[in-house]
This record gives C-alpha cells, sequence and structure tokens, in this order.
C-alpha cells in the first residue's frame, strides 16, 4: 500500500450565513489519496465536486464556512494553517487545474507570463530560471512547441492546447497532488483521450498524485485508481474504480452509469 498524501476526515462545508437544515455543501466527506494514486471524485452538477477541491486549497468562497472536519497533507492539518503557509502549499503541496481554463487565464496577458507569476510568487529564483520553468513545465504538460504556447494568449489556443496550458501552470511548483477539474469537458473525445493519457505520465514521470475532478464515469473508468461518488454533497460509494465500476452499490452510482449509456 502507497503512503497517504492528503486525508480528508469528516469534512463538512455550510452556507454562510447559517440556515435552517444547516446548509450543507458537504456533508462529513472522507477519503484517501495515496501517493501516486489517481482518485476519481465523480457527480453530477452541483454535487459539490469543485468546492471539495477548494476546500483542499483552502480557498472557499466567502459564502461557505467548513463546519467540520480536517485535512490532513503530510501529517499536518490544512484547516490550521496561516495564509502564508496556506500560499506555499498551494504551489508545493496541493495544486489545482482550475474548471473552464478560457475564464481561468487572464485573457490580455500570455500564458508564459501567466505561469511565470506563478513560479515567481512561490520561488526566488531568477527571470531567466523562471522563464526555463516555465517551458519545462510546459513540455510536462505535454506541449511540443512550449517557445510558442508561452507566448500565446489562451483565445488563441485549441481547447486540448488550453486545457495542458492549464495543467503546466498547476504543476510548475511541482506539487505532490494535482486536482484536475473536469479536465475533459468542452473537449473532442480524441483530445479526452490524450489529456487522459498525460494524467498517467505525470503520474509516471513525476510521482505525482492526482485527483481528477468529473460527471463523466468514462473517464473515471478510465484512468482512475478509486472512484469517490459525491451525491448532493455526500459520499454515497467509494472504492476500488474497477470494483465500482462493475458492480456498483449505490442506487446513485447505478443511476450514473445507466446515464452513461
Ligand atoms: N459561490 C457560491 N455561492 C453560493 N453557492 C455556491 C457557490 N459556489 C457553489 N455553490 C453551490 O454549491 C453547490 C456545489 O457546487 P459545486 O461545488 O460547484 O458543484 P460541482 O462542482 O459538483 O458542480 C451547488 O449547489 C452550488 O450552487
Ligand atoms: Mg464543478
Amino acid at each position: 500500500m502507497n503512503k497517504t498524501i492528503v486525508s480528508i476526515n469528516d469534512v463538512s462545508v455550510n452556507l454562510l450565513p447559517p440556515r435552517e437544515g444547516g446548509g450543507y455543501i458537504l456533508r462529513a466527506v472522507s477519503f484517501d489519496v495515496s501517493q501516486g494514486g489517481i482518485v476519481g471524485v465523480v457527480g453530477g452538477s452541483g454535487s459539490g465536486k469543485t468546492t471539495l477541491g477548494l476546500a483542499m486549497l483552502g480557498l472557499l468562497p466567502e459564502v461557505m464556512t467548513m463546519s467540520s472536519g480536517r485535512i490532513i497533507f503530510e501529517g499536518k492539518d490544512i484547516t490550521r494553517f496561516s495564509d502564508a503557509d496556506l500560499r506555499a502549499f498551494r504551489g508545493f503541496g496541493v495544486s489545482m487545474a482550475f474548471q473552464e481554463p478560457v475564464s481561468a487565464f487572464d485573457p490580455v496577458m500570455t500564458i508564459g507570463a501567466q505561469i511565470r507569476e506563478t513560479v515567481l510568487a512561490h520561488e526566488r529564483i531568477s527571470p531567466a530560471a523562471a522563464r526555463e520553468r516555465v517551458l519545462q513545465a510546459l513540455r510536462h504538460a505535454g506541449i511540443g512547441d512550449p517557445v510558442r504556447v508561452a507566448s500565446a494568449y489562451a483565445f488563441e489556443l485549441s481547447g486540448g492546447l488550453r486545457q495542458r496550458a492549464m495543467i503546466a501552470q498547476a504543476i510548475v511548483c511541482r506539487p505532490k497532488l494535482l486536482i484536475a477539474d473536469e479536465p475533459t469537458s468542452n473537449l473532442d473525445v480524441n483530445t479526452q483521450d490524450k489529456i487522459l493519457e498525460l494524467f498517467k505520465e505525470l503520474r509516471s514521470s513525476l510521482g505525482l498524485s492526482i485527483m481528477l475532478i468529473t460527471h463523466d464515469l468514462g473517464v473515471v473508468r478510465r484512468v482512475a485508481d478509486e472512484v469517490v461518488v459525491l451525491c448532493r454533497g455526500s459520499v454515497v460509494e467509494q472504492g476500488k474504480a474497477a470494483q465500482v465500476m462493475t458492480s456498483p452499490r449505490a442506487e446513485y452510482t447505478k443511476l450514473l452509469l445507466a446515464a452513461e449509456g
């Protein structure tokens, strides 16, 4: 058994201000991500997938609060981190490739400049070294012509390249865990396959652990070792991906599988 990188224990997130019924967005969510593991977090729209990712970065929206639970990274509870600790953690510990790379990137800044800013926010290195790190991250993300992509604006790139650039930005500070939020939505099937292959490569070349957030069970089936099924903020089923895909126990998982066709 590989060691655990992140352990999510009994995490509940609620809307603010407090309301009747609790306003739960996440309810007592618990699971572990192991070193080099790929965990698929699946659920329909609004089930709390993105919120879970944001909670793991200490980046919940202002209208939400974590009302219970601990998120343990390398033995430390990140929910007790100071803002400064959290900023460092978001580069080297856990980082997220956000849903909708179109809006996640600044439209008037080149891709290279944005990734360089991320490196320089976390590390004291020379401009030349930062530039090299940007190109290296783009290469790790499977981009064959990193110089061209670095000098492009987000809108000039295809959906697949934009997703790769988003991943490059997330891995440029060499985190232990990459959270990828709906990385294959809005991509054609061929491009989806290539992005999923990239996750496997990143796992083997960089030893990265990956939490793959998706509404698409097909994605989980292709790359995940473990799966966590979220329904309206609660985990309704979790286990080995192969097992959950072939003999689901929760009604909700069965519905998701049936919907997949
Ligand atoms: N900034 C916000 N303010 C209020 N409610 C929000 C906000 N962001 C998300 N929500 C609500 O939280 C729930 C979970 O959302 P989200 O985590 O984005 O789900 P998913 O990523 O699974 O589609 C939804 O009901 C959504 O409407
Ligand atoms: Mg989402």
